[in-house]
């Protein structure tokens, strides 16, 4: 008989990972303590901005026009736990307030909910990112708590999704990693994604340990790669380089990569700060600390590249206070196609040139509720070209389709001043000059 699975945890990672689970054919029961959140996905409808999730929810929510009905939502353990026979934690671990640590009370409160309604055997399976650490001892928890005993078992498959590629990436993920234990957990993972595997996907078994830190060293990687362009953008600025063509020519050696060479105002996000900052803290309490003290500093240049941009401005403004200078902020998400602004990089500068006395004017396409949420202070404006209407300069901050494809002619005809600052390194610098505008990367030479 086909495995039944639930998912715990109904944000962006279990929303995607139920949907997705449920286009694998399986029967899927998710679930989430907040109720609201359940009530939206019953209708099918999403908390957040994530293309081509909504349409596969819908495919197979129980209950709505013409879905395969092997969705379902709940916020009842104790049913979880009598539906599934594999059952993935998909909760948020978000930094702790004041630390560097990452906070695991809602993944421990989770399987502390699960644990005892376990009578029968039963895989669970992590999915959060956690410390090093975390599945021993959430294994040892399970195995005291779940009436099952050793029939239910804890194994480790760590998510590499990106938000805004999300349902791709879980339908064909680029590789799958499982932590396991025993010989049934890794069968019983096979069959889960026996799909993927069959369509070529790496499955990838390991140790508990190894699980975890594929995640957390993978998106460490990641930070150290933006972190090294944006350090060769400063060179390239003081020795008058160019750090886009210098991207171009080092990411033709495949060793490299041209991916995550965009150098610009750095990562944001509720991942990559987060995840290198708790991974220097663990480090620091396995007394591994000097193997990542190199963290601190990719950490510390891509928080400078917030202040660069804010100077890149005050320069644009002639260098004098921002007091009633207006300034026009296209972007305002962590990146495009998605609607997050968990640290991100746009609205923290948007923030800085308005706490120094600027009058800021935001668009997004899709951020525009969470920014305002989050800083109700700013002026927000519905379309790009309504947010550069009378602007000293305009500073380009998550890069966005949308404002590539904007008609640098027409938006000039609003501006006070026609000077473009592209934080993101993503606009052509060419069709912005022609079209009589001083154009400003991080990196790039002046003209
Ligand atoms: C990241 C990882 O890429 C995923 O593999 C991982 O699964 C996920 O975190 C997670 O831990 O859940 P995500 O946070 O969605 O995914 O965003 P990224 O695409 O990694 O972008 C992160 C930030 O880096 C963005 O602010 C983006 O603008 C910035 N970035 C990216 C650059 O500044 N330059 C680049 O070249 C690439």
């Amino acid at each position: 008989m086909a495995l039944k699975i639930t998912v715990i945890g109904t944000g962006y990672l279990g929303a995607t990972h139920a949907a997705a689970m449920a286009e694998l054919g399986f029967e899927v029961l998710g679930l989430d303590v907040v109720p609201e959140k359940i009530e939206m996905l019953q209708r099918g409808e999403v908390p957040m901005y994530e293309p081509g999730l909504e349409d596969l929810l819908r495919r197979h929510v129980a209950g709505l026009e013409g879905s395969s009905g092997r969705l379902r939502f709940t916020t009842d353990f104790p049913e979880v736990a009598a539906f599934g026979d594999v059952h993935f934690l998909c909760v948020n671990t978000p930094q702790k307030h004041g630390e560097y640590a990452c906070d695991m009370s809602y993944v421990e409160s989770a399987l502390a909910s699960l644990a005892p309604h376990l009578r029968g055997p039963a895989l669970v399976v992590g999915k959060s990112t956690v410390p090093v650490g975390s599945a021993d001892r959430l294994a040892a928890y399970l195995a005291e708590h779940a009436p099952a005993g050793g029939d239910a078992e804890l194994a480790w498959n760590p998510e590499f999704l990106r938000e805004g590629f999300a349902v791709r990436d879980t339908l064909h993920p680029d590789r799958i990693v499982v932590g396991v234990r025993s010989e049934r957990a890794e069968k019983l993972l096979r069959e889960v994604y026996a799909t993927p595997v069959e369509e070529g996907s790496p499955f990838v078994v390991t140790d508990f340990p190894t699980a975890e830190l594929v995640k957390t060293s993978a998106n460490s990687f990641l930070a150290t790669k933006i972190s090294f362009i944006n350090a060769m953008a400063e060179v390239c600025e003081a020795a008058d380089g160019d750090v886009a063509k210098l991207a171009e020519a080092i990411g033709y050696d495949d060793r490299i990569g041209r991916k995550f060479l965009r150098a610009g105002i750095g990562f944001g996000g509720g991942c990559l700060p987060k995840d290198i900052r708790a991974f220097m803290a663990r480090a620091g309490e396995l007394g591994a600390d000097q193997a990542l003290t190199f963290l601190r500093e990719i950490d510390s240049i891509n928080m400078r590249q917030r202040g660069r941009m804010v100077e890149l401005t005050r320069q644009a403004l002639g260098g004098g206070p921002f007091l009633g200078k207006r300034v026009a902020v296209l972007g305002a998400t962590f990146k495009p196609d998605s609607d997050d602004v968990r640290d991100s990089p746009a609205l923290n500068v948007a923030g800085q040139v308005h706490l120094q006395g600027a009058q800021v004017t935001v668009y997004d396409p899709k951020g525009m509720d969470n920014a305002r949420r989050l800083f109700p202070t700013l002026g927000y404006a519905d379309s790009a070209l309504e947010a550069v209407r009378g602007a000293d300069v305009v500073l380009h901050l998550t890069e966005w389709r949308e404002f590539r494809e904007l008609d640098p002619q027409v938006l000039g005809e609003a501006v006070s001043a026609k000077v473009v600052l592209d934080g993101r390194n993503a606009l052509d610098p060419e069709v912005w000059r022609k079209a009589g505008w001083t154009y400003r990367a991080m990196g790039r030479p002046t003209a």
